[in-house]
């Protein structure tokens, strides 16, 4: 038996965000909203969706030792995600400075401060709590050389999950160990890296399969996602319509309850339904972690 469902990998923020009319270009200053702070980062986001559906869940970042780091800890402890792998200290805690336009669309610039100094040796350290769970998952607003070692420390037969964001090129043993590499439109062309992916996300998912990962989902927002597996099966995979108010950390939900649904024996398709739902409803409320439903919320939507 495991300790956990679920171990996620990963930054945690202060969010900062304002609400615009419109974005500002290069130059321009315009007025916004009062400011709100939130729990944020992918990571603390992932660990805090999957608590909040049931998942016994635990999280291996870094924080600051700053009012924020005690943020991101209270929303960790009071969604129920073990805090034991989480480090103070190094550097501040990471912050996400966020717009979010009258549709729900957001731009985000993160500084990592503490994320960018969870090291190997951190993961080395959280070793017992990575070999706890049948699914692993992880992004990559913490160094990359992090989230390899903490692959390398997978108990056989662990399940890893990435979805690389912010995107850049993996190295092919990252790659190859994904299973599945969780993609929007965006991170799909940074990764493929040489334009050619193809026409549209059932070719994107076959391209992106052909460098290695063991499976892949591309995530189309509102459109659902498509799932591609090494024995062929391409899934679309559709989602539910919503009003959204804020899509901040929809994407963190829908690789939480991915991550979580697959360690329950689901199917790649069947649980990228599931995450499509719980995605959905995140999007209907501000926020990122205070916007992530409970089992029963998704199963009303
Ligand atoms: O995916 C959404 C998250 O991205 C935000 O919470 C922000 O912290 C950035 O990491």
């Amino acid at each position: 038996m495991y300790d956990y469902d679920l171990v996620v990998v990963g930054s945690a923020n202060a969010d900062l965000v304002i609400g615009v009319e419109r974005r500002p270009a290069a130059g321009e200053t315009v007025l916004g909203s009062d400011l709100a702070v939130h729990p944020g980062g992918k990571g603390a986001n992932q660990a805090v969706a999957a608590a909040r559906l049931g998942a016994r869940t635990a999280l291996v970042a870094r924080v600051g030792e700053d009012p924020h780091g005690r943020l991101l800890l209270d929303s960790l402890s009071s969604a129920g995600v073990d805090t034991s792998a989480v480090a103070a200290g190094r550097a501040p805690t990471g912050v996400a400075l966020i717009t979010v336009d009258p549709s729900g669309d957001n731009s985000i610039v993160v500084s990592p401060g503490a994320n960018g100094r969870l090291t190997p040796g951190d993961a080395r350290a959280a070793e017992r709590v990575l070999r706890s769970a049948p699914v692993v998952s992880a992004q990559l607003e913490i160094p990359l050389e992090t989230v390899t070692e903490a692959v390398r420390l997978l108990a056989p037969g662990t399940r890893f999950v990435l979805n690389p964001s912010p995107p850049r090129e993996l190295p092919a043993e990252l790659l190859e160990a994904c299973d599945p590499l969780i993609v929007n439109e965006h991170e799909a062309r940074v990764i493929a890296g040489d334009g050619t992916l193809g026409d549209g996300p059932e070719e994107w998912a076959r391209a992106l399969l052909a460098l290695g990962p063991r499976s892949v989902v591309v995530t189309l927002g509102a459109g659902g996602a498509v799932t591609a597996e090494a024995d062929g099966g391409v899934t679309r995979v559709p989602s539910v319509t919503v009003d959204a108010v804020d899509t901040t950390g929809a994407g963190d939900a829908f690789t939480a309850a991915l991550a979580w649904r697959l360690g329950l024996g689901e199917s790649l398709p069947v649980a990228a339904g599931y995450a499509a739902r719980v995605g959905a409803a995140a999007v209907t409320r501000e926020g990122a972690q205070a916007s992530y439903p409970t089992a029963e919320e998704v199963a009303a939507l």
